[in-house]
């Protein structure tokens, strides 16, 4: 049945949806059936509600308390509904606004949207309508709420130096990074690829005493072979053809502070060897000079390769190996300390929600789907995940299917694709559907009638579709 001002609706007492959250409801309407109806709605559903039957009434409880959620009628006697939606987000910008419009005024309602409200509603609208929207406001509400807390946590959690993960195996690590940072000793920082073995080389250095020296990163791994030698040592005029003028290496640039051998498994084996007596004479020979250089720094390096295994096989030289494994230090894959991912995302969707000025969510699937995940690439793979995502995704929430498939795909325990008898893979056909066409979806940037096109299917079709879905607790 309808809400119209002419009916009354009859009112299903026990909840048929489970409230999300607690939600405190400001109703203002000049009809009286209808705010009444809409209060004993949302009392069905185990919230609070309270009832104002204009504006200055709407501002005065407004100012009086703190309501999560405003139910507004756009055509409030007078007019004004639009500037009465104004001065509500003034009063409470965190406030989630709802407006009710009438039929052949969406126009109003779109109006309404891009001044903040966060949804709308045309009358005449039936209680299931109500409730939906009503647990979507709740829904959205306690998501939002759990980001907040997610943030906070990151903000007090945060670890040594900018890292983030409170994993006991994190926990160890801060420690033997403090100790390293006031050590002079060469530390070796072993860890898959995108574990953050920079990251932590350079809390090591700007925790220690030499903070104000320089940190010179050099990738073993991706130096010219030819010209890694004059590269770390440096060369004197003339010492080949085109070296017009000498030239420091970036060992004699990090003096007094930190070098930091990235990949350090990739350095040719002669290289190995002058390094190995730069590091243990404290002084180096610049490529065509005869006049060896004292250097005083401070030796990290890193390898996601077995280095130890290299070694047996002769691609690197022990005595090397020993002197840079003096202190070592293994940082956990991100599959092996789960309980950061949460606090990881946080800290990303924090960042981007600050150079882009847009705050995005993840739905509970997503953030379920993430946890499930293996990351191999592991906080790298995490932060580029977010980051496309981020960019991909139009709305303000990301849903699983804006996740790249090898996540979104994930057999789930309780979704609909894990159905406990060996075929996890297997997804229904409905959930396929959905995936697609809320992928088009956002792929096109929320442009409905082209995704209908490129589907192949009518527009009325993918309309039916999304209100489907969105009946599903997904926003389209
Ligand atoms: N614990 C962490 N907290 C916050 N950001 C992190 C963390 N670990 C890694 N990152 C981020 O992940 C990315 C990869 O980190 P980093 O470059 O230090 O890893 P890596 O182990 O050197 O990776 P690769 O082996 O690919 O060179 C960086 O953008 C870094 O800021
Ligand atoms: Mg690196």
């Amino acid at each position: 049945m309808a809400m119209t001002s002419a009916a009354l609706l009859p009112i299903n007492t026990t909840p048929q949806i489970e409230p999300a959250n607690f939600l405190n409801l400001l109703i203002v309407d000049d009809e009286r059936a209808i705010r009444e109806a809409c209060r004993e709605v949302a009392i069905s559903l185990g919230y609070s509600a309270y009832m104002a039957d204009s504006a200055e009434q709407a501002f005065r409880a407004l100012d009086a308390q703190n309501f999560d959620a405003v139910l507004l009628d756009l055509r409030l006697p007078g007019g004004g509904g639009l500037d009465a939606l104004r001065r509500i987000k003034e009063r409470r910008p965190e406030a989630v606004v709802v407006v009710v419009t009438g039929f052949g005024t969406v126009q109003s309602a779109v109006q309404a949207m891009k001044n903040g409200a966060y949804d709308y509603v045309t009358k005449p609208f039936s209680v299931e309508e109500l409730k939906l929207l009503l647990d979507r406001v709740a829904s959205h509400l306690k998501l939002k709420s759990e980001n907040r807390m997610l943030r906070e946590k990151v903000k007090s959690k945060q670890g040594y130096g900018g890292i983030v993960g409170r994993a006991p195996e994190m926990e160890k690590l801060y420690r033997i990074i403090a100790k390293a940072a006031n050590s002079v000793h060469p530390v070796l920082i072993l860890g898959e690829s995108g574990t953050g073995k920079e990251m932590v080389a350079r809390s090591i250095h700007y925790s220690g005493p030499f903070r104000d020296k320089p940190f010179i990163p050099v990738d073993c791994g991706s130096l010219v072979p030819t010209l890694i030698e004059s590269e770390l040592f440096g060369y004197v005029r003339g010492a080949f053809t085109g070296a017009n003028q000498s030239k420091d290496g970036l060992l004699s640039m990090a003096e007094g502070g930190t070098i930091f051998l990235d990949e350090v498994g990739e350095l040719p084996v002669d290289l190995q060897a002058k390094l190995l007596r730069a590091i243990q004479e404290k002084e180096i020979r610049p490529v065509g000079s005869t006049r060896r250089v004292p250097i005083n720094i401070r030796i990290l390096a890193a390898t996601n390769r077995d280095l130890e295994h290299a070694v047996m096989q002769g691609s690197f030289r022990r005595d090397l190996y020993f002197r840079l494994n003096v202190l070592n230090l293994r940082i956990p894959a991100l599959r092996e300390r789960r309980q950061d991912i949460p606090l990881l995302i946080g800290h990303f969707l924090e960042r981007m929600t600050r150079t882009s000025g847009q705050e995005k969510m993840l739905s509970d699937d997503a953030l379920k789907a993430m946890l499930a995940y293996d990351w191999p690439g592991n906080v790298r793979e995490l932060e580029n995940c977010l980051e496309r995502t981020y960019a991909f995704t139009s709305g303000p929430l990301i849903h699983t299917i804006d996740l790249p498939p090898e996540i979104a795909d994930l057999p789930q325990q309780d979704s609909p694709s894990a159905n406990g008898n060996g075929s996890a893979k297997i997804l229904p056909i409905a959930e396929l559907e959905k995936r697609t066409i809320l992928h088009a979806i956002s792929e096109l940037h929320g442009d409905k009638l082209q995704a209908a096109r490129l589907l192949g299917i009518g527009k009325t079709t993918l309309y039916r579709k999304l209100k489907d879905y969105a009946a599903q607790g997904y926003l389209s």
